[in-house]
Formats: C-alpha cells, structure tokens, sequence
C-alpha cells in the first residue's frame, strides 16, 4: 500500500475522527481513581464511543483484541487488556483510545496518575510527554523520520530513561496501522522525507529501567523484563504546508 498522502476530504473526516479520540481521553479523566477497574474504564468509553460519539471503538476485535481500548498499567508497556483488578493509589495507567468515524482512524493516549504518584513515576509521565513533544514539533516537511526517534532518543536517554525498540508509531487513516514506522529512536537525517497530506502518529514507550520488554501468555500485554516502570503518550499527526497540525487535540488545548 505504502505511504498514503491524504486529500482535503480525508484530512477533514482525520480532523473529525482526531477530536472524538481526545473527547474519549477527557471523558474518561474522573473515571480514574482508586478502586475503579480496567473493565469499568473500558465498558465507560465502549459505551460512550459507540452511544453518544456514534462511532467504531477500533480496537475491539483488532487482530482478536478483547476489549475496546487498552489499559497499561505501571510496569505494562502497552496493549495491556482491561480486566477486574482495580487501580490503587500510585499507579500509573496509560489509556490508549482508537477510535473509527465514517471510515478514518483517531488514535490518542495519556497517562493517568491514580491518587499520589511516586516522585519517579511523576517524573517518568513527564519526560515521556516531553518526549512526544519533542518529537510533535519537529514535524514539517522535508525532514526525515529519522530526526523524529533521534530527537525522543536523546530526551529520554538524557533523563536516564530508555526507550522501547519494539513498538512504534505508524501511518495512519483509513487504514489503523498503515506505512510509514515511525521509530521513537534512531539517527537524525534517515528515513523517509516528510511530505504534506502525511498522517502518523508518534508515541513513545519510555521505561525507567531497561529498554527491554517481553509478552505475557495473553499474548497482548507487553511489559518491561525488569519490571521496571513505563510510561507512554500519544497523539496523531498531520504534516501541513509549514507544519503540522495535531488532530488529536482538543479546540483550545495544548499538547
Ligand atoms: N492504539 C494502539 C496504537 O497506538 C494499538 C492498539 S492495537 C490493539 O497503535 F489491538 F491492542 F488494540
Ligand atoms: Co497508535
Ligand atoms: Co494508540
């Protein structure tokens, strides 16, 4: 299929699928406290997903994916499946939505600190949002994917953080995964060139310890070798003429 470069018709249904992505995020915000589970977080934004946004929760069903978005608590890296262990105070969860309306993808995540987080943890959720950050505003055309994963490498590895290899971002539209890989570490000046009409998400999965992850037996959720903690944000992207747009923002929001 390779690199699809998106028409103004395709851009504004982006733009619309990107903000119901980040309406999700904001929704489920007082939902997270100590005591809710995985499951009642997932059965909340399947229902509000598909009953009040008229939407496709994208995730469900994907490649035999249980549940409608996926939750990745402390030492989970992503992919983590919503089950009944409830949060407790000082977790971490990342919640990562996709979601399907007329026909395109808006792909988000954020971390959630439950109750009091460690000072590491705080500290983790916030270079790894640096590191998106990072990475977002370099984005226009002409530069190379490659100074992307170079620039989230040096932040976090600079922060005595690594960065999972693994997993990546990746283009996106009609198509929930689709080319370009867009690698979270790397060499400035590889890669392919960025050109307008480009949509991909990056985001990062920064760990405390070491890059190293492995797969439970449910086959889904990935999780750090050394048990260390993990953090991860997200957001979907458009190259511009001059720039880029996050279409996984909300009016008004910063990133
Ligand atoms: N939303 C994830 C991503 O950012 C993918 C989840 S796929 C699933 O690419 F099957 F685990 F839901
Ligand atoms: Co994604
Ligand atoms: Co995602």
């Amino acid at each position: 299929m390779g690199i699809t470069l998106k028409t103004p018709e395709d851009i504004e249904k982006m733009r619309v699928a990107g903000r119901l992505a980040a309406e999700q995020l904001k929704f489920i915000a007082p939902y997270v406290k100590p005591g809710v589970t995985t499951d009642e977080l997932n059965q909340i934004l399947h229902d509000y997903t598909v009953n009040e946004q008229q939407a496709i929760p994208a995730p469900l069903n994907y490649h035999g994916f249980p549940k409608s978005i996926c939750t990745s608590v402390n030492n989970q890296v992503c992919h983590g499946i919503p089950g009944p262990k409830k949060l407790k105070n000082g977790d971490i969860i990342n919640i990562d939505v996709t979601i399907i309306k007329d026909g395109y993808h808006g792909d988000t995540s954020k971390m959630f600190c439950v109750g009091k987080p460690s000072i590491l943890a705080e500290r983790l959720c916030r270079v790894s949002h640096e590191c998106l950050k990072i990475g977002i505003e370099l984005v226009k055309p002409g530069i190379h994917l490659g100074d992307i994963g170079h620039a989230i490498q040096q932040h976090a590895e600079a922060n005595h953080f690594s960065v999972v290899r693994e997993y990546c971002g990746h283009g996106i539209g009609k198509v929930f995964h689709e080319e370009p890989q867009v690698l979270h570490y790397g060499q400035a000046g590889t890669g392919i060139m960025l050109e307008p009409g480009m949509t991909f998400t990056i985001e990062p999965m920064i760990n405390a310890g070491k890059r190293h992850v492995k797969l439970l037996p449910d086959q889904w959720t990935v999780v750090t070798k050394d048990r260390s903690l993990s953090a991860q944000y997200e957001h979907t992207i458009l190259v511009t003429d001059t720039g880029h747009e996050v279409l996984t923002l909300l009016p008004g929001d910063e990133i």
